[in-house]
């Protein structure tokens, strides 16, 4: 109602006081509001063309991810090169990401899946080795850490989505982190239609009057605006952060919640490994208790679709664990890929579904979602 009330319901200074408490809960120094996680993908890899990428070149990405990823990349006029991903992470397999750099790769996006952290130690070290820049997906993975890091904080930027599906969220929206204040006055440019001016009326849209600040156009005319980069209109609104400042505020409550959630359904999960399995949390991280992925096994004596048919019958939703991009989403075929180059994630794609994991369920829930599939097990082995 304050936003509301404030007669200025564009961006404004409820946008910026939720940028700096979310910079603040991740540990970076800045932190850039969008209109959703694939803006956020979308401007943080356009950074790059202030340094140096040029239209065309190439960001190396999973091949198994919310088709968003591969989106961004695209939407940023650069070329997504897929990477098949590890059967046990999700994510993507680090040992094959050497082999798909060239000459034209600018960056690495790693997903940390399901909110479970991708390996960012062997990530870095290749970026580093190969001069790369690294921006995480991490879309799905608040409040996950990886190493006594938090998640955001590793690459040189990261990408969150604030849909409503999402632990912390704006209804619609998407947040950049970063440590390099340069990035963040770029992606500023960048929400904005790629503005140039960097006044405070104009980069946080928070004083009340307009921007004075004259440009010289090319014939040396006074203009008004000057657009310096290609830019989008992605900017978040009051009534978004106003969502996002009351989400804050329980943010840890639905965290610990989700997580107890989690941890208790990996544990139950261990009695179906012969057919089914799951993700593991490694002592040195926290997965961001995002979903929880169920795989069957190969050879499983079952199909996905006659589990899927179990559980939604008994009320329990189910969603697909992604598909492979580049192969299984036609979107993609003009890149030209094939049809059993990513075995990994197109096996997800077929055999792989997830849960939600919700703060408003427990053990109770828990147990019923547990029974429903030791009695599908019962039936079909
Ligand atoms: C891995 C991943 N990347 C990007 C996005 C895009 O976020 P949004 O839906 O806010 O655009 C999502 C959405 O859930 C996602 O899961």
């Amino acid at each position: 109602m304050e936003a509301l009330n404030s007669s200025r319901v564009s961006s404004g200074r409820y946008v910026r006081e939720f940028e700096k408490r979310f910079a603040s809960l991740v540990g970076v120094k800045e932190s850039v509001a969008l209109s959703t996680g694939t803006d956020a993908d979308t401007a943080a890899l356009a950074v790059l063309y202030d340094f140096g990428a040029k239209r065309g070149d190439e960001v190396i990405v999973p091949a198994l991810s919310f088709v968003a990823t591969g989106n961004a990349v695209l939407q940023a006029g650069l070329t997504p090169v897929f990477v098949d991903i590890d059967r046990y992470t999700l994510n993507i397999d680090p040992e094959k990401i050497e082999e798909a750099i060239t000459d034209r790769t600018k960056a690495i996006m790693p997903v940390h899946l399901m909110g479970k952290p991708a390996e960012m130690d062997s990530i870095m070290r290749i970026a580093k080795r190969r001069g790369l820049y690294v921006i995480e997906d991490a879309a799905e993975a608040h409040g996950a850490v990886y190493k006594g890091r938090n998640i955001g904080t590793i690459g040189d930027m990261a990408a969150y989505s604030l849909y409503v599906a999402h632990i912390i969220t704006t209804i619609e929206g998407g947040i950049v982190t970063t440590d390099r204040e340069d990035f963040a006055e770029i992606l500023r440019s960048l929400r904005s239609h790629g503005r140039a001016c960097k006044c405070e009326s104009c980069v946080l849209n928070i004083s009340s009057g307009y921007c004075h600040k004259r440009f010289k156009s090319g014939d040396g005319s006074d203009i008004r605006f000057q657009f310096e980069r290609i830019g989008y209109s992605a900017k978040m609104n009051e009534l978004e952060a106003a969502v996002g400042l009351g989400n804050l505020d329980i943010f840890e409550e639905i965290l610990s919640k989700k997580r107890r959630n989690l941890l208790s359904m990996i544990d139950k999960f261990q009695g179906f490994r012969q057919y089914l399995y799951t993700v593991n949390e490694e002592a040195y991280e926290k997965i961001g208790p995002h979903g929880f992925p169920i795989i069957l096994k190969e050879g499983a004596p079952f199909t996905r679709n006659q589990l899927v048919d179990c559980m939604e019958k008994a009320g329990i939703d189910t969603r697909n664990l992604f598909l492979s991009m580049p192969t299984q989403c036609p979107g993609f075929g003009f890149l030209g890929y094939k049809l059993g180059e990513f075995p990994v994630a197109e096996y997800m794609g077929n055999c792989g579904m997830h849960i939600g994991v919700h703060q408003d369920i427990g053990e109770r829930e828990i147990d019923y979602i547990m029974g429903t599939v030791s009695g599908f097990l019962e039936r079909y082995t």
